[in-house]
């Protein structure tokens, strides 16, 4: 899909990849609906697009409920208003808390959920019963840790691979209409997303970082190709896939980084 002209709603606008994305889709002639929670982050990014006057931002909290249905409220006035609907949803906020489960406090594991999980499935169903035009895409931004469940990232894990799973039954489900719903993960990325914790463990482990405008262009390409879906980076993306078939293989891999992988857990504070 050509993104020039298109209106595009894209969550977690305001972070490391979400800016990179917003970026580029104002460069390439998008209009966009930013969302996030800090407003004040949302009007700076705004002015620092090409032709900020081309867009509009929304504050919402998306692990909250409530909050994404006054979001779709809000985008409802705004569709009568500009008597058009969005072309597509990037469900890109996430959040992640690298921890031992036996740590992690229950606000904690139901924030991870809400946000990583049920938010991109509301938004998803608020678009296809209100404002997502035909045809329409939905991507959702999942993680490598959806693909392979890994120590100190179970609840993202089982998050980003509900995701995933959510992501194919829905494009399944709206077959035969204009609507996809397509699923990038990308591999660990410099963002504030990761504690200092993670950056070392990562360098530690010697595991590759992606920048966040490699990740956007991703992104970009993915909607224009209108690819299914994309996991980033290798070896990664062939770890996901040995997995699947073989993940005692895997396991025995990880088992070997647990030592490594529980020193830098137990300094890890809470984000
Ligand atoms: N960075 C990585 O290593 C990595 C790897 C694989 C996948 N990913 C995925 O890539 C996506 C983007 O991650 P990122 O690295 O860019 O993260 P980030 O830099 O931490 O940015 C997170 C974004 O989500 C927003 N957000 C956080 N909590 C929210 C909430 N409750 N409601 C609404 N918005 C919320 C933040 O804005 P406010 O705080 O203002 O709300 C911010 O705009 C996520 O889905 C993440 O899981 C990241």
């Amino acid at each position: 899909m050509d993104v020039y002209n298109k209106r595009i709603l894209l969550t977690g606008a305001t972070g490391g990849i979400g800016e990179q994305i917003a970026k580029e889709l104002a460069f390439k002639g998008a209009k966009l609906v930013l969302v996030a929670r800090d407003i004040q982050k949302l009007e700076q990014l705004m002015s620092a697009l090409e032709s900020p006057y081309h867009h509009e931002i929304i504050s919402c909290d998306l692990a909250n409920d409530e909050s994404i249905r006054l979001m779709d409220c809000k985008l409802k006035t705004l569709i009568k208003t500009w008597n058009e609907g969005i072309d597509i949803v990037i469900n890109n906020a996430g959040h992640n808390q690298f921890q031992l489960l036996s740590r992690k406090n229950t606000g904690q594991i139901y924030s991870e959920l809400s946000l990583n999980l049920t938010g991109p499935i509301l938004v998803s169903k608020y678009a296809i019963n209100g404002w997502l035009n035909q045809p329409g895409l939905i991507l959702n931004i999942g993680s490598t840790f959806g693909g392979i469940g890994y120590p100190g990232y179970a609840v993202y894990g089982a998050a980003k691979s509900g995701l995933y799973r959510f992501t194919e039954a829905l494009n399944r489900e709206m077959h035969g209409s204009n609507i996809k719903v397509h699923y990038l993960a990308p591999r660990a990325t410099k963002t504030r997303l990761n504690s200092q914790q993670v950056n070392d463990l990562n360098s530690e482990l010697g595991n590759h970082v992606d920048t966040p405008d490699y990740v956007a262009g991703q992104v970009l390409k993915m909607i224009h190709t209108e690819r299914e879906y994309c996991w980033l980076g290798w070896p990664e993306k062939l770890f996901v896939r040995v997995n699947q078939i073989l993940p005692g293989l895997v396991s025995k891999s990880i088992q070997k980084q647990l030592p490594t992988i529980y020193r830098y857990m137990t300094t890890s504070g809470t984000k």
